[in-house]
């Protein structure tokens, strides 16, 4: 199961999604100096009303998949589905309805709003294109407006007149006008202060449970996303290493990498599960280590992580790991404790496995 076994229509499905880059080096860039795998064969399923959490390091492709949904950049293979219909040879027409039902908020609330545009010129704009009639128009900025918690007058002001968290909300009023179904929100509260994060978040909250939208939600730091997320995909190198219940991973996490993010997201002091510390950088995306990516920084790393790349499987209750200490016969059979090195039982939090 791609989706944790959570009920509910698909909108969005990825499968096997790559996406490379080729670096070019030399005089005008003529020499290629190698392929970045930014988003290496991942699958996943956003359904209705449900907030899809990606998470991982910087440079991990979380960027790149919220393009490649946004139909903004192409697939190198696999395919990314809207309703069914495959994004690659979708006509211009549904091309059109899947720009309406499907929007963005950045992560930079500063660089996103045009800062010579007044405010409701800003939030109406995507009516505009989409050829909305003016009394339209200002019916569904007041609406979107009221929807995260904005006075209707701020539309006669610019936006450096608002703070971060305000402009946050500018930009999500933006992306609301056009009653999208799917909401791509890349690191919507990063560039916020901490204070002013979970009133965001909350808000965003609030408006799903309004309007049954559903959302992928990008972010580096899983404290930002664990309270509002459904399914979580946690993303290494280019590739889910995990993907499941969010609420599970974040209290039983499967993947040594997915138990590093939940340790580094956990306040001092609170009440430890499996806990790894996260070691050492990310490597260079030009030079994926060998077999799994993620084995020079894991404490549980075996031989065989260094030489064959573990495939992402389905476990007992229904998440995917991709990590060599949950071998077949564990995973296909019953709920037991994995196994480490030497056949030892690994310190997992209690019930993963
Ligand atoms: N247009 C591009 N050309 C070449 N390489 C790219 C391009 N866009 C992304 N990459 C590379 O692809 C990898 C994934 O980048 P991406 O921006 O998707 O990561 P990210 O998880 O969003 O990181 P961050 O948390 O820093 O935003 C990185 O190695 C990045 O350098
Ligand atoms: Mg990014």
């Amino acid at each position: 199961m791609l989706d944790g076994g959570i009920a509910g229509g698909v909108i969005v499905e990825a499968r096997n999604a790559v996406k490379q880059f080729v670096i070019k080096t030399g005089l005008m860039n003529s020499r290629a100096a190698g392929v970045v795998r930014a988003v290496d064969d991942v699958s996943f399923v956003i359904r209705e009303n449900q907030t899809f959490a990606l998470v991982g390091e910087s440079g991990c492709g979380k960027t790149t998949v919220a393009n490649l949904i946004l139909k903004l950049l192409d697939l190198t293979s696999g395919e990314i589905l809207y309703r069914g219909a495959s994004l690659a040879d979708m006509p211009s027409a549904d091309v059109k309805n899947y720009r309406r039902n499907v929007q963005a908020v950045l992560q930079d609330p500063y660089g996103a709003l045009n800062p010579r545009m007044r405010v409701g010129h800003i939030i109406g704009e995507p009516l505009e294109v989409h050829g909305f009639a003016k009394g339209e128009r200002a019916g569904r900025v007041a609406e979107a407006l009221q929807s995260v918690g904005l006075h209707e007058s701020v539309q006669s002001q610019f936006p450096h007149e608002f703070s971060g968290g305000q402009r946050q909300r500018i930009g999500v009023a933006r992306a609301l006008t056009l009653h999208p179904d799917l909401i791509v929100l890349d690191e919507p509260v990063s560039s916020l202060d901490v204070s002013i994060r979970s009133q965001v978040l909350n808000l965003l909250k609030d408006i799903q449970d309004e309007r049954r939208i559903s959302y992928v939600l990008i972010s580096h730091d899983l404290a930002s996303v664990e309270h509002m997320s459904h399914i979580i995909g946690v993303m290494y190198l280019g590739k889910l290493v995990e993907l499941g219940d969010a609420e599970l991973s974040c209290a039983e996490p499967l993947h040594p990498y997915t138990a590093s993010l939940v340790a580094a997201a956990t306040p001092p002091g609170s009440t430890p599960g499996w806990r790894i510390p996260i070691v050492g950088e990310v490597p260079s995306a030009l030079e994926t280590p060998s077999g799994c990516s993620f084995h020079p920084r894991c404490p549980y790393a075996m031989a065989v992580c260094r030489e064959e790349r573990p495939a992402l499987a389905a476990t007992p209750d229904g998440r995917m790991v991709a990590c060599h200490l949950y071998p077949d016969e564990i995973r296909n059979v019953d709920k037991q404790a994995p196994v480490g090195p030497g056949g030892a039982a690994l310190p997992v939090a209690a019930g993963a496995g």
